[in-house]
């Protein structure tokens, strides 16, 4: 087996000295993979991609535990822009664009951290375009004033001008229509396809995150509580209750045979 992109071991995050938000999280990206990390509203999800790209420190929150290895060297507590350096970025929540700055002008800091060449950036900002249409007919209009959907659009595409080979992704569906999720999980399993990114992909909405990824993660209260093969996981029919906030699901009595429910740390 190929070594894994993204292995995360036990990592332990708490904010403010005293909110424990991730209580020993494991889980591992293989090399050209998709992987869902799903679970309701304050299941750790976010927490757990700051972490892995260091980003919780400007939340007042601490790495208390873990490690992080990204292409095989220990990257825990590396800086959030050398990692982008070296092909691992985020892509925020609620698709934070800079909303006075013109779509083009929002994916063009994306390729900042590479310090490319001109040619280059047009070169990549045309492959964009191509990627998402919708973004050349906009690449003028303030990122602002677009939709939603395309918004999470130019978020996307400024970290693809990082020519990343890791993104880690932050609920790309989130307010949007389905038309518009489908369009962008389309995109995001061609890249994966065609390009070999891989993605972690944090999602609430399992049903459409687990008929793109190959694995997904269950967290809840900051703990991975159940993992296994997409396959796997859609058959847990409790899966969905999880994340309507009803009560809490026992993974260990309705697990499938093969997906493992985790054993709690
Ligand atoms: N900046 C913060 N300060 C304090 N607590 C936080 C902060 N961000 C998140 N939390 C808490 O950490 C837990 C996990 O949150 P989060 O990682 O945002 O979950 P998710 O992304 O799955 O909704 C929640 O209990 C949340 O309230
Ligand atoms: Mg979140």
């Amino acid at each position: 087996m190929n070594k894994p992109i993204l292995q995360v071991d036990d990592l332990a995050v708490t904010y403010s000295q005293i909110i424990p938000a991730l209580r020993g999280v494991s889980l591992t990206v293989p090399q050209g993979a998709i992987v869902a990390l799903l679970g309701g509203n304050g299941a750790g999800k976010t927490t757990t991609l700051k972490a892995i790209s260091s980003l919780v420190r400007a939340e007042r929150g601490e790495l208390t535990g873990g490690r992080i290895a990204y292409s095989g060297e220990d990257v825990t507590r590396s800086e959030p822009w050398t990692l982008a350096e070296r092909g691992l970025v985020q892509v925020l929540e609620g698709r934070r664009c800079f909303g006075h700055l013109s779509v083009e002008e929002n994916l063009r800091i994306g390729s900042f951290v590479r310090r490319p060449r001109r040619p280059e950036i047009e070169s990549d900002l045309e492959r964009i375009y191509t990627i998402f249409p919708r973004l050349r007919v906009k690449r003028k209009a303030p990122a602002g004033y677009t939709s939603g959907g395309e918004q999470q659009m130019v978020a996307i595409g400024r970290a693809l001008m990082a020519r990343p080979s890791l993104v880690l992704l932050d609920e790309p569906s989130m307010g949007l229509a389905p038309l518009i999720v489908e369009e962008i999980f389309e995109t995001i399993g061609a890249l994966n396809r065609d390009e070999g990114v891989s993605f972690l992909l944090a999602e609430q909405n399992a049903s459409i995150a687990l008929r793109f990824a190959g694995y997904g993660y269950v967290l809840e209260s900051g703990r991975v509580v159940a993992h296994g093969a997409a396959d796997e996981l859609r058959e847990l029919d409790a899966l969905q209750d999880a994340y309507l906030g009803g009560t809490p699901v026992d993974y260990g009595a309705r697990r499938t045979n093969r997906a493992v429910a985790a054993t709690s740390a």
